[in-house]
């Protein structure tokens, strides 16, 4: 039952006949795609193919949750199978519900070391059936802040800062100590910031709370800092380290961003010179404060790509749409043939029932991890990505090794991201709390994301803090 045929004429076989797939394992483009799975014709590796979905993640358990418990109860689980043939308009029929039932209940099932993925896996349930967005965290626990050991990531400053300018970066932290780290305790443990001049004096730059608790023995999350740059031009750094009621816990410290900070009318004439005619002007981008909602939003990233297909004036172009869920933004555009790849293969196996046999010639789902991809080098025309760059805890290196994947003159849509300077939206700390890694970037710092990934926008705009842009390789 799980394992349905997929016809010679279907875009999976089709590029798997093509050689746009790869091996993980041997790195071969000899895939062959058979009745009872994916088969590598250099080694023998395999893959199971589960409705139509070739999963090349493949990290599920039968029968256990993560604590080994069996987590789903038949009750619940006919009611949100109901509710899945309802509303993806699946038909009757006991298969359609077998199938459905045996989706939801591997989505519960997965023994992936990787907490964020897992928390993106088990989410299927969530996104079909909400759990109230006020639902409020469980209290601390009782050993919360016991210990203060950090460990920097990585984070998202520039180099440069106008003199008293407010702005905002983020940074990622992890809790490598054995207790959580709480900011609803009495004492509250924040991330604090504090400016260094070169006198080695000290300016307080904030204190800044968790949204939600931090798990230790490796809990992360990108905090965004909201700050105000020095008075004082001159080189300065930046001390991010961890606080008690504001208190500063100077074990606990250790991450020094070196910054310079420009007189205020040097930013302001380096601005103008950079969009002078003469110079390789960036692209400016198009702000427009009105918000659109998910769909009204959503559809006008899909118009931006179709307006691209339009002006290349080419049929059969191919495109990857990362981060899909069930629902490619981009399977109605009929000129382009579409893989959809998600790291959830429940949510991709529902929407390959959802979509049936109707684009199989030109939309196939793939389930992996977008950081490793199992395609050769140069298959794609485009990749468009909707609302799941934010969700990478490394999202340059995401861009760099899809850009590896464009064709020459390939473009990335990033379409649908948070742009913004806070992780307190009911919504957010929502999903933050079930491991979730979300997100939240400033402009500037999609910019130097873009920069590192060896990218350049060609057009950006950003309506209510949902960004997209059409980036080439720089
Ligand atoms: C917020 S959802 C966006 C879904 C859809 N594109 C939309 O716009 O509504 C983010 C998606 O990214 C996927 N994702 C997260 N990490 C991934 C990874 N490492 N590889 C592939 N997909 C991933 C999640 O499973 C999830 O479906
Ligand atoms: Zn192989």
């Amino acid at each position: 039952m799980t394992s349905t045929a997929i016809g010679p004429s279907s875009l999976l076989a089709r590029w798997m006949h093509e050689g746009v797939f790869k091996c993980l394992h041997c790195g071969s483009a000899r895939l062959d795609l058979l009745p009872e799975g994916v088969a590598c014709g250099a080694c023998d590796a395999t893959w199971p193919v589960r409705n139509q979905v070739p999963d090349f993640f493949n990290q599920y358990t039968a029968g256990r949750g993560p604590g080994g418990e069996t987590p789903w109860d038949a009750e619940s689980d006919d009611e949100l199978v109901a509710t899945l043939v309802r509303s993806l308009d699946l038909g009757e029929g006991d298969d359609v519900r077998d199938r459905v039932r045996d989706i939801v209940q591997r989505s519960q099932v997965l023994a992936c070391d990787n907490l964020a993925l897992s928390a993106e896996i088990r989410d299927l349930i969530d996104r079909f059936s909400p759990a109230p967005v006020a639902a409020t965290l469980p209290p601390p626990a009782p050993q919360s802040n016991r210990d203060a050991r950090i460990g920097f990531v990585r984070h998202y400053f520039g180099e440069r800062v106008p003199a008293r300018a407010p702005f905002c970066a983020n940074v990622r932290v992890q809790n490598v100590g054995a207790h959580p780290w709480s900011s609803r305790t009495e004492v509250p443990r924040t991330l604090s910031a504090r400016w260094r001049g070169q006198d080695g004096s000290t300016v307080p730059a904030g204190d800044f709370s968790f949204p939600v608790d931090i798990a230790p023995q490796g809990g992360c999350i990108t905090l965004p800092l909201r700050l105000t740059a020095p008075r004082r031009p001159g080189p300065w750094h930046l001390c991010i380290g961890l606080a008690d009621g504001g208190r500063w816990l100077p074990q606990a410290a250790g991450l020094e961003i070196p910054l310079v900070v420009r007189p205020a009318w040097l930013s302001v004439w380096r601005d103008f010179a950079a969009r002078l005619p003469w110079r390789d002007a960036p692209v400016l981008p198009v702000v427009n404060p009105q918000g659109l909602d998910y769909g009204a939003d959503h559809a006008l990233g899909t118009q931006i790509i179709g307006d691209w297909v339009r002006e290349t004036g080419r049929s059969g172009l191919r495109l990857l749409e990362v981060g899909s869920g069930t629902h490619p933004q981009t399977a109605w555009q009929l000129d382009l043939d579409v893989l959809a790849v998600d790291i959830s293969a429940p949510m991709l196996e529902l929407g390959s029932l959802y979509f049936r046999q109707r684009f199989v010639e030109r939309l196939g789902f793939v389930c992996a991890d977008a950081f490793d991809p199992p395609f050769m080098p140069a298959q794609f025309d485009a990749i468009a990505i909707f609302s799941a760059l934010h969700h990478f805890p490394e999202p340059d290196s995401l861009l760099l090794a899809l850009a590896r994947l464009l064709r020459p003159g390939g473009v990335i849509f990033v379409m649908c991201e948070p742009v913004g300077d806070s992780l307190d939206g009911a919504e957010t700390v929502r999903d933050l709390a079930k491991g979730i890694n979300e997100q939240v970037f400033s402009l500037d710092e999609y910019q130097r994301i873009f920069a590192r990934a060896g990218l350049k926008p060609q057009s950006l705009r950003v309506d209510g803090g949902s960004l997209k842009t059409v980036l080439e390789r720089g």
